[in-house]
């Protein structure tokens, strides 16, 4: 196992990413100015951040729905805390979008006057525990090399977002204070065309049926891997050199967990998940077949 502040760096309990980070720009986080019409995706990291701003994305942007513009995702739906060196997100034209894996007591506090709009994306954490060990081992993140040590890791909130309990209840317990929605991964895996009403409704857009029909089908799972705006390949290769691909964009399903962990080591998550959500009133699918 690496040593973790190597990788990141903790800045108010809560774990960034040391390579790229801005202390000063966190620092100013609070005051940072809000828009009516902004919107965010919140996302606990391995939930589904990539597929929400690809969607939007697609919702938004009738050059990235039509093919005819190529400025990658990331561009579009930027990670609020890493700003790269070429944003400069107060000239940014409205209604911008933004991608952030921050706690609830760390975002703008302009986003509580509840116009802006929150989308919070969760995912069973047994996946999300997973795809965070599979992804560790290539990226510059504190990594293990078996399931067991991650999952130490994981549930000690020694990652990169820090604790997945901390993450999810802080954002339910004051969602109160934003205009938000809470939406699960494996709903848009087993119904995505009606997943993507919910997020048009929510985000007071209309499409076409055509245009729906195209957002659908580049929200897919298997064409979203083949578009090289929206899987990453080229950040990974361009920002860290990793030539391989498919490291963002892996299986993209529901229940891999059970590839990995035994038997043990499930009854053993099950019952740290079970004291620290109890009471927790939203539900989770753990597997394909569940409804
Ligand atoms: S990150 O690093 O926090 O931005 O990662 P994140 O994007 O949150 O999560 C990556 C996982 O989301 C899966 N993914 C998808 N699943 C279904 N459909 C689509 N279109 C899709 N796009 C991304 C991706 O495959 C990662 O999950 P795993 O289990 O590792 O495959």
């Amino acid at each position: 196992m690496e040593d973790i502040d190597s990788f990141l760096f903790k800045f108010k309990g809560y774990y960034f990413l040391r390579p790229g980070l801005d202390i000063g720009f966190l620092e100013t986080l609070n005051d940072f100015e809000i828009r009516e019409d902004d919107v965010f995706i919140v996302t606990y990291p391995k939930s589904g951040t990539i597929w929400f701003q690809q969607i939007l994305n697609l919702i938004y942007f009738d050059e990235h729905r039509k093919s005819t513009g190529n400025l990658e995702t990331v561009f579009r739906v930027p990670y609020f805390e890493y700003p790269s060196q070429n944003t400069d997100f107060v000239k940014r034209p409205s209604p911008r979008l933004f991608t952030t894996h921050l706690p609830y007591y760390l975002v703008p506090s302009g986003l509580k006057n509840k116009k802006a709009k929150i989308i919070y994306v969760y995912r069973n954490p047994k996946d999300v525990m997973c795809s965070y060990f599979h992804f560790s081992k290539k990226m510059p993140l504190p990594a293990a090399s078996t399931i067991e040590e991650f999952m130490k890791l994981f549930l000690e909130g020694k990652v990169l977002g820090s604790l997945w309990f901390d993450h999810i209840k802080g954002w339910h317990e004051h969602k109160s204070l934003f205009n938000i929605e809470f939406m699960m991964y494996e709903e848009f895996k087993k119904d995505l065309r009606g997943s993507m009403l919910k997020v048009c409704k929510f985000l007071g857009k209309e499409l076409s049926d055509e245009d729906m029909d195209t957002v659908v089908g580049q929200a897919m799972f298997e064409n979203m891997k083949l578009d090289p705006r929206a899987n990453y390949d080229n950040i990974l290769k361009d920002q860290f050199g990793i030539q391989e691909k498919g490291h963002f964009l892996r299986k993209g399903t529901i229940g891999d967990w059970k590839n990995y962990m035994t038997v043990e080591q499930n009854e053993r998550f099950d019952k740290i998940f079970q004291k620290n959500m109890k009471d927790f009133p939203l539900k989770f699918i753990w597997d394909m077949n569940e409804e």
